[in-house]
């Protein structure tokens, strides 16, 4: 049977524009090794440069433009000489607020052939998932700045809990715990001891959506010291989860306790699935080795994974790990950032050259 498939792809910035195009690749070959798999792309040029050229990081209608297809397929954005919260604000953040997709899934789960950074810890200790949350919290745009360029400069911003945000997120996480989980264990970030009002909200609302899930064990840690034992005993988590500001700091201490950002994926997941999920690599856009071909493809190919895997793609997104497993563990084809000299699309070559040898 075909299944088809249509994907906005988005390369944007740097290095996007390459680990996008080898993740494309490794779709393709996908596509060659299951004949029933028909994925048709929609490119968009919506980037820093479109920003230069147009004003805008996307038109007015881009979000309309994106709500028909399956799913988002994102590079990164953002480069030197627009701000980053112009890319940020521009395209990112209305696609993850405008198309409800509340839950950022991070894993932070070491690959076979990926050295461990953490001394003594290997792939049975770092294996866990980071829900963060996507769409509130610290990331208001409410504030203000007054009396700029004066003695009494002031700056405020606001952060925002709902009754409604929040508990949608505990309940995916709580879910995914109880579901997926190996140890059917909670772990949920906190700062009640210092920010005095919304912390102790969402720490209420996790003891509650926990009672809906008895049988998940749950910590409630303070995100200081969560932060410390991410690195002394990352064997101890199963599911975490935070809030938007929390969620963003952790995972990238996740993506490097697992071998860096050429390897962090990223999920932003609407579970209703009433509008397209994205997923992107968890780094940026790379400006100093943009145009040098070295980047690392390793997360734009998980996160093309991560893409199979909610389309329900399942068989599929196993080869393809599969097979990035395979590369990394040979350790011919490797990037400079892990320690070899192959150019990113010679590693994407390889990853498609073990699919197609799954034939
Ligand atoms: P970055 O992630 O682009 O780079 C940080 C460091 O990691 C650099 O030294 C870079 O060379 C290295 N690196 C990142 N990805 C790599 C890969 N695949 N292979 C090998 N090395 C890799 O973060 P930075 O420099 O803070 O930000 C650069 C631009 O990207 C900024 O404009 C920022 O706003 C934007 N950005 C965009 C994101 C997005 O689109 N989701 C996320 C993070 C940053
Ligand atoms: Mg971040």
């Amino acid at each position: 049977m075909t299944r088809h498939y249509s994907i906005a792809f988005i390369p944007g910035d740097g290095i996007g524009v390459d680990v996008l195009g080898e993740g494309r690749k490794v779709l393709d070959a996908l596509s060659s090794l299951d004949g029933g798999l028909k994925i048709g792309y929609q490119e968009f040029d919506w980037s820093c440069e479109y920003y230069m050229n147009n004003g805008v990081m996307m038109p007015e209608n881009g979000l309309d433009q994106l709500k028909g297809h399956d799913s988002i397929y994102l590079g990164a954005v953002g480069y030197p000489g627009v701000p980053d919260h112009v890319s940020l604000w521009g395209l990112l953040l209305p696609i993850r607020r405008q198309f409800q997709q509340y839950i950022n899934l991070r894993p932070v789960k070491l690959l076979r052939g990926i050295k461990p950074p953490l001394a003594g810890k290997g792939l049975e200790d770092l294996d866990f998932i980071v829900i963060r949350e996507n769409n509130e919290g610290e990331y208001s745009s409410i504030g203000g700045r007054m009396y700029e360029g004066t003695e009494m400069d002031m700056a405020i911003q606001s952060a925002v809990f709902t009754r409604h945000g929040v508990e949608r997120v505990l309940r995916y996480a709580f879910s995914l715990a109880s579901s997926k989980g190996k140890r059917k264990k909670l772990t949920a970030a906190t700062k009640s001891n210092g920010i005095n009002h919304t912390m102790p909200f969402w720490d209420e609302y996790v003891r509650k959506i926990n009672s809906e899930y008895p049988d998940v064990a749950t910590e409630i840690t303070h995100i200081d010291a969560l932060a410390a034992f991410f690195v002394t005993k990352p064997e101890s988590f199963d599911v975490v989860v935070a809030s938007n500001l929390f969620g963003d700091i952790l995972t990238d201490l996740g993506a490097a306790i697992v071998g860096g950002l050429g390897i962090a994926p990223s999920a932003n997941i609407n579970p209703e699935k009433n509008f397209p999920s994205m997923f992107e690599p968890v780094h940026g856009s790379a400006p100093d080795i943009a145009g040098k071909g070295i980047a690392n493809p390793t997360a734009a190919i998980w996160c093309a994974g991560m893409m199979l895997d909610h389309l329900g793609e399942y068989e599929l997104a196993a080869v393809l790990m599969e097979s990035l497993q395979q590369v990394l563990e040979e350790g011919a084809a490797l990037t400079p950032d892990l320690g070899g000299k192959a150019s990113t699309w010679e590693f994407g070559d390889e990853v498609c050259r073990k699919i197609l040898g799954k034939g």
